[in-house]
């Protein structure tokens, strides 16, 4: 072959490759999944990892003619990690969603970049009130901490419960659970008798019950992220605190399903207030369980459910559009958008762009000779308190 011809046959190769680098993008629309998967809240990362693999098995992978290609990346919930790699997914990768986030500040790291790009960031887990104010492209399938911390302290000011000491990891979403279990339960006659916060990484929570049990409250009022809850009982029954007769409640991150099991049978009649429980009564759910463990091996928690529920969130949106991705098009669409989820009936705030869920109280019970948040009643399509008390 003479030179001309071979350099032609590469430019032509060149040209080719090209092109089909165009076509396969415009007929396709990729996911940025940005999940701790490994670090102590690799849990997180496994739950919505299952769970958006789940409902692609279920719904198959392509939505109005967009094929949908997930690229999953493991930030180690290390914010500086989440922000390099949202770029890359953003410039590099040319995706038009950036999901996944298991903690707070990896959620607020990304919203510049959100903003900047116009790209919609799809919150699955992390649960601040304030993350959703940070860029106008974010919106969330995850639960903020004041929407099942206030439905909590109502039902423990009802039950007999007066004095509370509350505990919780020092960071936004602990913060967020301590000031709204504060101001709802004083409003509903109760006392906090001592606020106590413990470091989120690596915490001993020997010393801080020991300075709550002094305090003598009829409950603890317990915040941990998701992953940590195992810890926290295994210590407050150490200390003798369950056998004093101090009750422990809180939102459900300390019941874990994920964890529920390994916690021991000390922990049945703990009673917590959550969007999710593995047990939640719902035809719907019964199949997700069933399904999610054949698939994933374990039981779905409540992060496995903000997974499940962003992927759809992201398909029905695409419907709506037609398969325009770009992230004006998408978050418009996504507002006001309401659905069944294994959780029970949810949707999107078209105000705040927060999800407005059940709220369900809970009891640990023996079921099966398994470990479960039983529901026993049910505080119906909760806003986030926080932004429902600005306006
Ligand atoms: C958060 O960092 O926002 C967060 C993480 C895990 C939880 C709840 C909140 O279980």
């Amino acid at each position: 072959m003479c030179l001309r011809n071979s350099v032609l046959g590469i430019a032509s190769l060149a040209l080719a490759t090209l092109f089909a680098g165009s076509a396969f993008a415009q007929d396709s629309v990729k996911i940025g999944l940005i999940l701790p998967m490994t670090g102590p809240q690799a849990s997180t990362g496994k739950q919505i990892d299952a769970g958006v693999k789940l409902y692609m098995q279920q719904h198959g992978a392509t939505v109005a003619g967009k094929k949908i290609e997930v690229i999953l990346k493991d930030d180690g919930a290390v914010p500086d990690n989440t922000k390099r790699l949202a770029q890359e997914l953003i410039v590099n990768d040319k995706v038009s969603v950036i999901a996944g986030f298991g903690v707070t500040p990896a959620a607020m790291a990304a919203a510049p970049l959100a903003t900047q790009s116009k790209s919609v960031e799809l919150v699955m887990a992390a649960g601040t009130s304030a993350i959703t104010e940070a860029s106008p492209y974010i919106t969330r399938t995850s639960f903020t901490l004041a929407q099942s911390t206030v439905p909590m302290a109502q039902w423990a000011a009802k039950n007999g419960i007066k004095k509370v000491v509350t505990m919780v990891s020092d960071y936004a979403p602990g913060i967020d659970a301590e000031n709204s279990f504060k101001d709802a339960f004083t409003k509903a006659g109760g006392e906090v008798l001592q606020t106590v916060r413990f470091p989120l990484a690596n915490p001993d929570f020997s010393p801080f019950l020991q300075r709550a049990a002094d305090a003598k409250p009829d409950a603890i009022f317990v915040f941990v992220p998701s992953g940590q809850g195992g810890a926290f009982v295994k210590q407050f029954v150490e200390r003798g605190l369950d056998k004093a007769g101090v009750k422990l409640i809180g939102p459900g991150d300390v019941t874990d399903d994920d964890l529920l099991n390994a916690m021991g049978d000390q922990v049945i009649g703990t009673v917590t207030a959550h969007l999710y429980s593995s047990a939640h009564p719902s035809a719907m759910n019964k199949a997700f369980v069933e399904a999610f463990k054949k698939a994933a091996g374990f039981r779905p928690n409540f992060m496995a459910v903000g997974g499940y529920d962003g992927m759809h969130l992201i398909y029905e949106a695409l419907k709506k559009t037609g398969g325009k991705a770009d992230g004006p098009s998408l978050i418009a669409a996504m507002k006001g958008l309401a659905w069944e989820s294994p959780r029970g009936p949810v949707s999107i705030d078209p105000d705040t762009r927060d999800i407005v869920q059940n709220i369900y109280i809970r009891k640990v019970e023996k079921v099966g000779g398994e470990l479960y948040n039983v529901e026993f009643a049910t505080v119906e399509g909760v806003k986030d308190p926080v932004k429902a008390a600005k306006k």
